[in-house]
């Protein structure tokens, strides 16, 4: 389809990703990201796995092709994640002994020197090419009073390990803008634990330059009136913001599985995807970029989250065409 206008020729405020794996950057895949988005996020070659599958041996097979065509594109980078709970091999954890690590000196003192080997590394391998980093991704939980996730990286350095991210990513990258990531930040009490974290380290000097939503969103949650809140939650705190992983589920309960997309469905989804679009746009002074977390619905991870069915969350079906969605994001009043 050339004859509809490109995602990032319709909204000029900010620049629209997708994130992307080797399939997207090939043929019709390939040409599709190419016309229409000014941005990408690899959705795993950057994590730990897949660059540092064994200590101090690095692999960038699967992220250097993806870097390649951005560039080659002129689309921006942005880089997806240094620090994470998943996807990180288990030796990382693992301590001088042979076993699982402990909140002892030692321990913290390896991990932490892991994770500053890590940094250095990937991030200093592909230098101001990757301007956008989320350093670290979903460090929250709100269930906990602190609102700290009880990883392997917290029981064992407490908060030293966001500390250590953030002040070695500067290092290594002085221009780069440095990311703390989650999702659900349109849930107040998720959101305030985030906020509360952001505020003490950026007092401390602990340099945090943007707050990411990731805004996996279905077609009757949240409420526009939730995310507007969300957005304006960290303006005092004079940080970034971006929407870094949307989707819109056409799936409201864990329970539903359709064979195909009901339209009534896709029709909601549009009107979501509008509203969305248009808060981002009243806040463009905030939001610096939107990335949806994924290029079209033949890959998408809700395929098999929160169970195996098919879903689709994204601006183009499995056959790569512009769905209503895709009107709602370019122009409302084609909605059909
Ligand atoms: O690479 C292996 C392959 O060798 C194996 O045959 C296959 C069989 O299951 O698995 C492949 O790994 C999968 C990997 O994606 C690459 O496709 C993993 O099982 C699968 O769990 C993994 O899922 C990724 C997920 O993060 C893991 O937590 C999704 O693709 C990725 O989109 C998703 O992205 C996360 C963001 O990083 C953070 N926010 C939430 C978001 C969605 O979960």
């Amino acid at each position: 389809q050339t004859d509809i206008p490109a995602v990032r020729d319709a909204v000029t405020a900010f620049p629209v990703g997708a994130a992307i794996t080797g399939a997207e950057i090939v043929g019709d895949h390939g040409l599709l990201l190419q016309r229409h988005f000014s941005s990408v996020t690899p959705g795993n070659a950057l994590k730990w796995d897949a660059t540092e599958p064994s200590e101090n041996t690095f692999s960038y097979a699967q992220a250097d092709p993806l870097i390649a065509f951005a560039k080659s594109n002129g689309l921006a980078i942005r880089g997806h994640t240094l620090v994470w709970h998943n996807q990180t091999p288990a030796w990382v954890f693992t301590g001088a002994d042979g076993q699982p690590m402990t909140a002892t000196a030692e321990d913290k003192a390896l991990l932490l020197a892991r994770l500053e080997n890590h940094i250095r590394n990937v991030a200093g391998h592909y230098g101001a090419s990757i301007a956008v980093w989320d350093v670290v991704n979903e460090v929250i939980d709100e269930n906990q009073s602190d609102g700290l996730r009880r990883s392997t990286w917290f029981t064992v350095a407490g908060l030293d390990y966001i500390r250590t991210a953030f002040r070695v990513a500067r290092e290594v990258l002085p221009d780069a803008k440095l990311f703390i990531n989650d999702y659900n930040t349109n849930v107040p009490a998720k959101r305030d634990k985030l906020y509360a974290l952001v505020a003490q380290l950026r007092s401390e000097g602990v340099p945090i330059d943007g707050v990411g939503h990731q805004m996996h969103i279905n077609v009757s949650w949240p409420t526009i009136a939730e995310s507007e809140a969300m957005i304006q939650k960290f303006i005092p705190l004079g940080v970034e913001q971006q929407i870094t992983e949307m989707d819109v589920s056409i799936y409201t309960s864990s329970g539903e599985n359709f064979p195909t997309p009901p339209a009534d469905r896709l029709l909601q989804q549009a009107y979501v995807y509008r509203d969305t679009f248009a808060l981002f746009r009243k806040y463009a002074a905030e939001i610096t970029s939107v990335t949806l977390w994924g290029l079209a619905d033949d890959n998408t991870w809700l395929d098999t989250f929160p169970v195996t069915r098919k879903d689709a969350p994204l601006l183009f079906d499995t056959r790569l065409q512009a769905k209503s969605a895709y009107w709602g994001v370019v122009d409302p009043s084609k909605i059909s």
